[in-house]
């Protein structure tokens, strides 16, 4: 079966969080199992790039806002994604500095409403037509807002492929007004609220849920949860109407790159049969010696709590911040944080660790090979998500022996069991839980794992009950296998 996966980024060519590492990782692991698999991807100058090997497939004539884009459609076989990699190439939306969706000062690029629309419609007139690439899918797979549009795109052409839509994160929902939606030349029939409208807007994503044939989440307790005025972010109601047509599917973790026994940026090597002990704590030194802490053996004992994602409410920060002071005036334990973000929150980090120097170890910015050393390095990984669609971090976590502490929602409840006394004894326990979006809440969870820390032998049986878990890709990619067939025959 020929499957297409457009999206706005893939790891390791382009990303922001991890919707870059889900179109890596997914698409191989389908490849594996014998699907003929393309991902299509704005050309970003930041891909451009980093490639050499490019072949023009074709041009296409695409509409715009108010003007119509030549686009040269790129083929290459690339070996950084696996699959071959097709590229969306518009000079003027796409080759520009910066990240996908940002301007370098921070700010929305303003036309990131034509930017998506004219990606998403050159996908569709691609897919629907074998002609350019002699190649047509049998189903295209849409990911997120900036590809809320192509099911709607492709309602449009006769012939078109099944379309599959996956929503990585509601909150994100590509919301623009009437004003573009005129601009952009869409139907004027999608201006209600069976379509695009939206409270007066309309919203990219809502072209996903209503004009696919299949919806996913990426994780079964968020596919729940989206369906509640709590966490659907106003799209609840449209989402219980289309609930026979969603579904969730946990996503997976890449086993080869997040893999402590080869992981090139750690400085030592472990796995669950080999050192993981001795190897976690030679990472454990390394990393606060990169980050300018030298302990003597003796105090290596001392937990080291870790913390890395985007600064934003969505990921808890702000009942963080609340309880570090209690847990570094209380405990002789250090919390290192790596993210970057909102810059109130980057400002009360950059407080608080001026009040704690050498305890709260604080890096401000994007670092893959920090984030690495982190997951190695650290002793208890903090996730207190107030919504978390999947998350990735606390798998990898899992896998590094880092048990992860973290909020009872979408695939953090999905993943994670919790050390209750119980849990530890029959050994099911692989991290704590917390139940409710507070600080008192998440203190309490963090007290409870500082507690079994200071039991070698209750923590050791954890991180061995955490490194056992399997979350490579084969289960979720034979659940995406079994949907695209369902809808493409
Ligand atoms: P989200 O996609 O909501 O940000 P995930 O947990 O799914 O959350 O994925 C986040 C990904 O981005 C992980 O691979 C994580 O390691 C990475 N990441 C987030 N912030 C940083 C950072 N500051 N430096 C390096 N990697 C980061
Ligand atoms: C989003 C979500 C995150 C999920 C990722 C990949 O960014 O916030 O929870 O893991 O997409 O699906």
């Amino acid at each position: 079966m020929k499957i297409l996966f457009a999206a706005s980024e893939a790891y390791p060519l382009v990303k922001t969080g991890g919707l870059g590492d889900v179109i890596h990782a997914l698409p191989r692991a389908l490849h594996q199992q014998g699907m003929d698999v393309r991902v299509i991807l704005p050309a970003y100058r930041l891909i451009l790039e980093q490639i050499s090997n490019l072949r023009i497939a074709g041009w296409l004539q695409v509409q715009g806002a108010g003007r119509l884009h030549q686009i040269r459609i790129l083929e290459t076989i690339d070996h950084h994604l696996g699959v071959p990699l097709l590229l969306v190439d518009a000079p003027d939306l796409f080759d520009r500095p910066g990240s996908p969706y940002l301007h370098p000062d921070g700010y929305n690029w303003h036309d990131n409403a034509e930017r998506f629309s004219v990606f998403s419609r050159a996908v569709a007139q691609l897919a629907s037509t074998a002609n350019m690439l002699d190649w047509k899918p049998d189903v295209v797979h849409a990911h997120d807002w900036q590809t809320g549009l192509l099911p709607a795109f492709l309602k449009l052409v006769p012939d078109a492929p099944a379309i599959i839509y996956t929503i990585h994160n509601l909150s994100y929902s590509g919301i623009f007004s009437h004003e573009e939606f005129i601009r952009l030349q869409l139907p004027g029939e999608w201006w209600s609220a069976d379509a695009l409208e939206f409270f007066g807007n309309f919203s990219m994503l809502k072209g996903g849920i209503i004009f696919s044939d299949k919806i996913t989440t990426v994780s079964p307790s968020y596919a729940q949860e989206i369906q509640t005025p709590g966490f659907g972010y106003g799209f609840d109601g449209v989402l219980r109407t289309n609930h026979h047509k969603l579904r969730g599917i946990l996503n997976g973790i890449d086993q080869e790159i997040w893999n402590p026994a080869t992981d090139p940026y750690l400085p030592d090597h472990y796995s669950l049969k080999h050192r993981y002990l001795a190897g976690k704590r030679a990472n454990k030194q390394a990393l606060l010696e990169q980050l300018g802490v030298k302990l003597q053996d003796d105090q290596l004992n001392t937990p080291l709590l870790g913390f890395i994602g985007r600064l934003v409410e969505q990921k808890g920060v702000d009942l963080l911040l609340q309880i570090i002071p209690n847990i570094l005036d209380n405990h002789d334990a250090r919390l290192v944080v790596l993210g970057s973000g909102e810059k109130h929150f980057e400002n009360a980090l950059r407080e608080l660790a001026a009040l704690y120097p050498q305890r709260l170890l604080l890096t401000l910015g994007y670092s893959e090979e920090l984030a690495h050393r982190i997951e190695a390095g650290a002793d208890l990984f903090l996730m207190p998500s107030r919504f978390e669609p999947c998350g990735l971090n606390q798998m990898y976590s899992l896998r590094y022996g880092t048990p992860p502490l973290v909020h009872q929602v979408g695939g953090l409840a999905d993943t994670v069991v919790d050390a209750t006394p119980e849990n530890l004894k029959n050994n099911t326990a692989t991290g704590f839980i917390f139940h409710e979006p507070s600080a008192g809440s998440m203190l309490h969870a963090v007290e409870r794992a500082l507690s079994v820390y200071e039991k070698p032998a209750s923590w050791h049986k954890l991180m061995r009950t955490a490194m056992a878990q399997d979350f490579g890709w084969t289960q979720s990619a034979s659940e995406y296998i079994q949907l695209y067939e369902e809808i493409s025959c």
